[in-house]
């Protein structure tokens, strides 16, 4: 049936012209990037407040994530730290902190960005988190 293919390959095009053309209008800015851009971005409107740009935060009050002993322990409880917060005490790199980080409103993206990029920054050892791994992390929780 000639007739019923042309209406397919008909639709096919619309549909690669609608697709192609939502590509187009998305504005070109850092998270069309890398991981590790997207990731940085994330950290720069999401974690800097506390954490500082350059990973150190601030003794006895906010905890580092540079070289962070709590980083290298477990991935795991990285991706939780951040989907649940955390308050009460906690000893990083051997001081001690007790104090309240909120739960961070992050897409599963957003938080395998966020932490690839601080896994591969601040003297930290480059693991690798992804999308899925933080969605498992997050079904485990509920
Ligand atoms: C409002 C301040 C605040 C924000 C924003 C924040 N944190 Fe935290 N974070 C804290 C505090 C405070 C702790 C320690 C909590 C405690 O004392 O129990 C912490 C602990 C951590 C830890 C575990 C300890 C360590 O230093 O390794 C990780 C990992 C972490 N935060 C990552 C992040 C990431 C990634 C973001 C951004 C997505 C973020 N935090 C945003 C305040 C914050």
């Amino acid at each position: 049936m000639p007739g019923r293919n042309k209406i397919f390959s008909g639709l096919v095009f619309v549909f690669a012209f609608v697709f192609d053309s939502c590509n187009n209008g998305t504005p070109k800015t850092a998270s069309n990037g890398s991981d590790f851009d997207k990731g940085k971005e994330v950290y720069a409107r999401t974690c800097t407040a506390c954490h500082l740009s350059d990973g150190k935060g601030i003794a006895n009050t906010f905890p580092p994530l540079a070289n962070s002993d709590f980083l290298v322990r477990s991935k795991t409880a990285a991706i939780i730290q951040v989907i649940k917060g955390k308050t009460g005490s906690i000893i990083v790199n051997g001081l001690p902190y007790n104090n309240i980080m909120p739960p961070q409103q992050l897409s599963d993206e957003e938080i395998a960005h966020v932490l690839t990029y601080v896994y591969a920054s601040f003297g930290n050892n480059g693991t690798k988190v992804r999308p899925e791994e933080v969605k498992e992390v997050r079904a485990g929780l509920k």
